[in-house]
C-alpha cells in the first residue's frame, strides 16, 4: 500500500480540550492524515471554528456527533452537518431505520442544494462503553451483544447508510453480514509500541487494515506521543509491514 492510500484511510481523533492544541494537531498532521475527527467535546466547545480551520487546510473532517432524535430533527440536523462540509458523520442505529433514512434524506438534500460531495453516513451500533451485562440487565435486551451489533449493522444497511463504526475485532463479522463494500471505520487502534489506555479490545493498524478496515481512527497513540511525527511515521511503516 502506498503512502497516499494509507493517508486516505487514516482518521485522527482531535480529542483535546484546547482549540489551539487541536489546530496545532491539524497543522502538523495534515501531510499524514486524510480525515480529522471532531467529536462532541471539541464541537460543543468551539463549534464551527475548528471545522472551518480544518477546511482552510484542505483537509476532510468527520463530525462525530452521533445523531439520535426523532426522524424530522435528525433530517434537519443532517442537512446542516452536510451544509458545513462534513465528509463523514454518524447517527445511532438504535434510533430506528426510519431515523437513519431521515438522516440520509437530509444529507442528500444538502449535498444537492449546495453542490457538495455526498458524505459517508456511518451508524454507531452499540457504544463500546455498553457491556453485555448492561445490555441484558439494565436495558433488558436479552440478545447477545455481538448478535445485536450485527442486527443493527444490517438495519443500517437496510436504511441505505454507508457503514458502521466498529471495533477492529468485529470487521470480519460485519463484512460477512453486510458485504465487503459496507464501510467499517475502526477505533481502538494501538500500534505495537503504544499503551492501551482504557481501550480493551484493541487491534494494531496493520491488523485492522489487513482485516479490511476502510478507515482506522488514531487517537492517543498520536495525540499523547512525545514526538508525534515519529509516532505517525512509525505507524506508516507498521502498515507497510516494515516494522
Ligand atoms: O485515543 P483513542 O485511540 O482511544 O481514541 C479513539 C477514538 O475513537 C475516540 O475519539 C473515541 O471516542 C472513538 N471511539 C471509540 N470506540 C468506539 C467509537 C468511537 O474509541 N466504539
Amino acid at each position: 500500500m502506498n503512502k497516499e492510500e494509507i493517508k486516505k484511510k487514516l482518521v485522527l481523533a482531535l480529542d483535546v480540550e484546547d482549540i489551539n492544541e487541536a489546530k496545532n494537531l491539524v497543522d502538523i498532521m495534515s501531510p499524514y492524515i486524510g480525515t480529522f475527527k471532531v467529536g462532541l467535546q471539541l464541537f460543543c466547545g468551539y463549534g464551527l471554528e475548528i471545522i472551518n480551520y480544518i477546511k482552510e487546510k484542505n483537509s476532510n473532517f468527520f463530525l462525530d456527533v452521533k445523531l439520535h432524535d426523532i426522524p424530522n430533527t435528525v433530517q434537519k440536523a443532517a442537512f446542516n452537518v452536510v451544509k458545513n462540509g462534513a465528509v463523514f458523520f454518524n447517527v445511532h442505529s438504535t434510533g430506528s431505520i426510519e431515523m437513519m433514512r431521515a438522516a440520509k434524506k437530509g444529507a442528500l438534500e444538502a449535498s444537492e442544494k449546495y453542490n457538495l460531495k455526498k458524505p459517508l453516513i456511518l451508524a454507531v451500533t452499540i457504544l463500546t462503553s455498553i457491556s453485555e451485562e448492561v445490555l441484558n440487565n439494565e436495558l433488558e435486551n436479552k440478545l447477545k451483544l455481538k448478535d445485536f451489533v450485527i442486527k443493527l449493522a444490517k438495519n443500517a444497511k437496510l436504511a441505505g447508510l454507508d457503514g458502521v463504526v466498529a471495533s477492529g475485532k468485529e470487521i470480519r463479522v460485519i463484512k460477512e453480514a453486510c458485504g465487503e463494500e459496507f464501510i467499517v471505520l475502526a477505533p481502538g487502534i494501538r500500534p505495537k509500541w503504544s499503551v492501551k489506555d482504557d481501550q480493551k479490545r484493541i487491534v494494531t493498524p496493520y491488523e485492522a487494515i489487513k482485516d479490511g478496515a476502510d478507515f482506522i481512527v488514531l487517537g492517543r497513540a498520536i495525540t499523547k506521543a512525545e514526538d508525534k511525527i515519529d509516532a505517525i511515521e512509525k505507524i506508516y511503516k507498521e502498515i507497510q509491514g516494515e516494522i
